[in-house]
């Protein structure tokens, strides 16, 4: 007697299955932990609101043109400062602004990194933000014309720091911002600051702060220059602060 034909069929069904579930979840084990453990993106404290006594204070931090770290020297300093002079001091430098002006949030505006001395983009950007990621502070970023010199483009560039620690920085509007998927550039978008706690504008932001892409380099007529902001992104702005308006 031979057994049903049918039998055989589904048992190598099933071996089929079961190496296709082990390769997979092999596949995905490296993909989700790499050789570190599963990292989830740390979150502050929000929405952004002014302090009781009706301030808020915002540091900024451009150009820190942050490279390879201790070994990246500095620029523009005198001979007898050089030696010993590095990435470091910028982040030194920025950790004591946030240490002594205690600030309720961090905006970083551009040539976060400097992409001509940079080897890998990603580390650069660990680099750079550790001050704010540490300060556990709300922080944002948007680009300059030398941030996307190296190993990613803006867009990926912004994708990376809206998933830092404590970032809240977005690669472009949210849907709630009218949404428009041609807006020019990567690092378009608006924050609200919502009122102090307790008082009557607790629930609706009284300030708002908008980031804009003001792009890298163009070609205008035949002439190397520096980009602008443009139409799409000034329409996105005069559209969402109307919309704001009429909510109050
Ligand atoms: C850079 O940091 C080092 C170590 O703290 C310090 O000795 C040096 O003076 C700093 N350089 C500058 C130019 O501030
Ligand atoms: C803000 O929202 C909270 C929670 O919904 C509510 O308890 C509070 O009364 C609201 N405050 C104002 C000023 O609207």
């Amino acid at each position: 007697m031979t057994e049903p034909k049918w039998k055989h069929s589904i048992l190598y069904a099933a071996s089929i299955y079961a190496v296709l579930y082990l390769v997979h979840s092999s596949i995905l084990h490296k993909l989700l932990l790499g050789h570190e453990k599963l990292h989830i993106k740390r979150n502050p404290v929000l929405p952004l609101r002014f302090r009781s006594d009706g301030t808020f204070k915002i540091l900024q931090v451009a150009d820190m043109h942050y490279a390879n770290g201790i070994v990246t020297r500095c620029r523009d300093v005198l001979a007898s400062e050089f030696k010993g002079c590095s990435d470091i001091n910028t982040t030194r430098f920025v950790k004591r602004m946030i240490e002594s002006e205690k600030p309720d949030f961090i905006a970083f505006t551009g040539d976060n990194i400097f992409g001509p001395s940079t080897s890998d983009a990603a580390e650069s950007l660990f680099g750079a933000f550790v001050p704010a990621v540490e300060s556990k502070l709300p922080w944002a970023a948007i680009l300059g014309n030398h941030d996307q010199e190296s190993t990613m483009d803006r867009e990926e560039l912004m994708s990376f720091i809206s998933l830092m620690d404590y970032s809240v920085s977005q690669i472009n509007p949210s849907h709630n911002d009218l949404a428009t998927s041609d807006i020019d550039g990567y690092g378009n978008y608006h924050l609200g600051v919502y009122g102090p706690p307790g008082s009557k504008w607790a629930n609706s932001s009284i300030l708002n702060l908008f980031f804009l892409d003001s792009g890298d380099r163009a070609v205008v007529q035949g002439i190397r220059t520096y980009g602008w902001i443009k139409e799409s992104q000034l329409r996105w702005l005069v559209g969402l602060s109307e919309k704001l308006r009429i909510k109050h």
